[in-house]
């Protein structure tokens, strides 16, 4: 029976962190965390998102900006308001909420962020830091993963993670965190994707299994071995019609089948999804404290 990596106490813990750290911050050096989010257009799932940052931030005793643009606006005008933001002294972190409408360059927004600001930690040029092991932002998802295995105390020292999945927001970042020669990573790591072929072949020899596939119960218990760690980052919506929505979020992998042969796993929901956020704050809270760069 597999030890379960309890998610949601543990960003609920970093979020009182974060919290009594901000008092402090505000009490002695006067700097309140700041944080804007744009959100640009109707995108559900976005829509869902950016209500619970702006929720968090207020609750850790953040300052919260939260502009939202019809699908309409122009490019121009998302580099503008960024621009803007880049220049507010109250402001610490921007967050351009993805996806964005297809008229507008995300690489560009992205580009256009402060790497100073840059709390998601998708700014090429944090994103370079990430790979050479220098400091910066690291994107939320991948260092709430981080967070996962170092207040779980799981070393992964020799270990050889596998990770299904190469996007920019989860799968390129937490591969190359956990191979850097670091405290909690200084692991040996295989990156799977839909060019694999067979996943299996891989799968089976991880110690650490952190699947972001986004497809729900892709991986079951004959894709792993006994006494995987397995990181489900998998938000999918099924239908489910004994539930009042009718539908239920499951990960990526078939929890049921595969915890009985793991050595710790963690569930969906209550896993790695309220480490973002939790992430997100910490990021807002360290660059206002200057501890970033
Ligand atoms: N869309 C899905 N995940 C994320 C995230 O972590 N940050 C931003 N900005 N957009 C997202």
């Amino acid at each position: 029976m597999a030890y379960i990596i309890d998610g949601k106490s543990i960003a609920e813990q970093i979020r009182l962190e974060v919290k009594s750290n901000t008092e402090v911050l505000i009490s002695e050096r006067g700097i309140k965390p700041g944080l804007a989010v744009l959100l640009v257009g109707e995108n559900a799932a976005s829509q869902v998102y950016v209500r619970s940052k702006e929720k968090a931030c207020l609750e850790a005793g953040f300052h919260s900006i939260v502009l939202r643009m019809p699908d309409t606006v122009s490019e121009n005008e998302v580099l503008n308001i960024i621009s803007t933001w880049n220049n507010d002294n109250a402001i610490h972190g921007i967050l351009v909420q993805l996806p964005l409408p297809k008229h507008i360059n995300e690489m560009k927004a992205l580009l256009a962020i402060s790497p100073q600001k840059d709390v998601d930690g998708f700014h090429p040029e944090n994103v370079g830091r990430l790979v050479i092991g220098l400091p910066g932002f690291v994107p939320c998802t991948p260092a709430g993963i981080v967070e996962l295995f170092k207040r779980s105390k799981i070393d992964l020292a020799g270990k050889h993670v596998v990770v299904i999945g190469r996007s920019n927001i989860v799968g390129k970042p937490i591969a190359n965190l956990l191979y850097q020669k670091k405290p909690y990573a200084n692991a040996v790591v295989t990156i799977c994707h839909t060019g694999t072929g067979d996943i299996r072949k891989f799968t089976k020899q991880a110690d650490v299994l952190i699947a972001a596939i986004g497809v729900a119960h892709r991986i079951g218990a004959d894709d792993v071995k006994d006494g995987v760690v397995v990181i489900d980052v998998g938000m999918n919506r099924i239908a489910d019609l004994s539930t009042k929505s009718g539908t239920r979020l499951v990960g990526d992998v078939d929890y049921d089948s595969v915890m009985p042969k793991a050595s710790a796993i963690t569930p969906v929901p209550k896993g790695v999804g309220p480490m973002t956020i939790a992430m997100l704050l910490e990021n807002t809270y360290r660059s206002a404290a200057g501890e970033v760069f």
